[in-house]
């Protein structure tokens, strides 16, 4: 049975879970695919907000810390960050961003008033890291700004400046100021966000309100020489398909580059109660967190649906600029801070996650994972001068090959994992090609317990070798710390083998496997 393409894996597993398909060899099929259909590497994006250890004692270090660092920016994190090739940097916010006054945050540091972080504990903000702090990380990094700009409590006039001090290269004030803090030179920052989660946080506005508020502010969010803006519209939360019919029906298409989404996964589903552990979590969290995670392709397809009746050449981009594992915080640490740790199980998550953006790539083109340091499901957690890498981090490693491949569509049924009286896909995959024609294929095994064995047809493809990198541990809860740092960490793949010209993979239970076919 054929799938339409870019549902291939998931509705493959739909079939299976009709089906009920036994433990046999699954028959995978690698497609050539169009050669202009692009997985965009800012799918692989990440976030940085004023929240918890995120920017202070994490990106931006204590005045006393004896780590890396250039002016304050820890290096040890931007080494790191590098090695995984961040496309996109979200700052400032999140909910921050709708309180934050960037003018606060440029000139010198001593003058800069203080302000404080309602949304995220209170804290006093002492805006020491703002803008040109922000660019000059960004530019550490070699990746692109995305800022946030505050609508919810913001003025229209407030950010224009913001982009005039920031694009514009012509002698007004604006421009007088950015020059006179230091940087001569436009900063040239395209990606705009006109507010962030405006039905919420962002000022609990009705879509039908924020689609108007939206027009106004884009209407001023204006394009200097050689900066074109991509202007982002503020999207839905979840499901809510009624926010993104509102938008696309509402907003010209001219007047946005994309519309976002945020769709968080909590183990036990639940925002009112506990959402579940980050660490210590039985098989009952483990599979509810999967199920969770799944429903990103449903949500997805759900948006993408919508944007089509209005779009149909898919010009606006999806952007699902905040994802990610959200549990209850680490016992002990401030419940403002969102501190949680983050284990094999959050990698899996991560994997699939991932899988289901490029096989959605006509659409999703950027996703931001919430958030880079210290906060939600990050890549890397600090304590004083120390710094580890978590499971997440090493999924991005892994998966950095698909950044700007030409996607290849897979076909397979996959087996099902089963818990109590549920079931989902257990195997879930993408594929793609990279601009030297190496063959990449990453493959999540959701299973806990039983290996699955694979047979791939790869017609159209030339190839002579096979290598891979995997991702597992011992148990499904297993995490990284700052006394064994590797107990999740990445080693050299021997389960793939080229028969006759297929591929056969042993995928072991619980694991992230990229592999490579030249
Ligand atoms: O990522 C944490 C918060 O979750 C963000 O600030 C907000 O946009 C979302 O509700």
């Amino acid at each position: 049975m054929k799938f339409p393409t870019h549902f291939a894996a998931f509705a493959a597993a739909s079939l299976a879970l009709s089906t009920g398909a036994t433990a046999q060899t699954v028959q995978m099929t690698v497609q050539a695919g169009d050669p202009k259909l692009q997985i965009s590497k800012h799918i692989y994006g990440h976030f940085a907000e004023h929240l918890g250890r995120c920017i202070y004692g994490g990106f931006w270090a204590d005045k006393d810390s004896k780590a890396p660092q250039q002016g304050r920016i820890r290096m040890d994190i931007v080494e790191a960050l590098k090695k995984i090739k961040v496309p996109n940097l979200r700052w400032p916010g999140g909910c921050f961003a709708d309180t934050y006054h960037w003018h606060d945050g440029v000139g010198p540091t001593a003058q800069r008033p203080k302000m404080l972080n309602l949304w995220w504990g209170n804290t006093l903000e002492d805006n020491s890291f703002g803008t040109h702090e922000f660019l000059e990380l960004c530019n550490l990094l070699g990746t692109e700004p995305y800022l946030a700009a505050n609508v919810g409590s913001g003025t229209v006039q407030e950010m224009s400046n913001w982009m005039e001090y920031l694009n514009s290269n012509e002698d007004t004030p604006m421009v007088l100021e950015r020059r006179a803090n230091g940087h001569p030179e436009p900063y040239k920052v395209s990606w705009w966000g006109i507010g962030n989660e405006s039905w919420g946080c962002g000022g609990n506005m009705t879509a039908e309100y924020y689609t108007d508020v939206y027009k106004r502010y884009a209407t001023f969010a204006h394009n200097y020489p050689g900066t074109p803006l991509k202007r982002i519209v503020s999207g839905a939360n979840g499901d809510d398909a009624h926010w993104t019919e509102t938008c696309m029906k509402n907003i010209p298409l001219n007047q946005m580059w994309g519309l976002t989404l945020h769709q968080y996964t909590l183990p036990t589903g639940s925002w009112s109660g506990s959402k579940g552990k980050a660490t210590g979590f039985g098989e009952d969290q483990y599979f509810s967190t999967l199920r969770n995670c799944l429903k990103m392709d449903a949500v997805v397809s759900k948006h993408a649906a919508i944007m089509d009746k209005y779009d149909k050449d898919k010009k606006v981009a999806l952007l699902v600029d905040e994802w990610g594992v959200w549990t209850d915080v680490e016992p002990g640490t401030n419940p403002g801070f969102l501190y949680q740790q983050n284990s094999l199980r959050d990698a899996l998550v991560a994997g699939t996650t991932l899988n289901i953006f490029n096989n959605h790539c006509d659409r999703v083109r950027g996703a931001n994972l919430a958030q880079a340091v210290n906060v939600l499901q990050a890549v890397i957690l600090t304590e004083k001068d120390k710094m580890l890498l978590t499971p997440t981090y090493h999924v991005f490693d892994l998966y950095q090959v698909h950044q700007d491949a030409q996607y290849l569509p897979l076909q397979f049924s996959s087996p099902d994992y089963a818990f109590g009286n549920e079931k989902i896909p257990a195997l879930n995959a993408s594929a793609s090609k990279d601009a030297k024609g190496a063959v990449h294929i990453s493959l999540v095994n959701l299973d806990p317990t039983k290996a699955l064995t694979l047979e791939t047809a790869l017609p159209g493809v030339t190839w002579k070798t096979v290598t891979g990198r995997v991702l597992t541990s011992a148990k499904i809860n297993d995490y990284n710390t700052f006394e064994k740092p590797n107990t999740v960490a990445l080693a050299a793949f021997n389960g793939a083998k080229k028969r006759g010209d297929k591929l056969a993979v042993t995928l072991p239970p619980k694991s992230v496997v990229v592999l490579e076919l030249k």
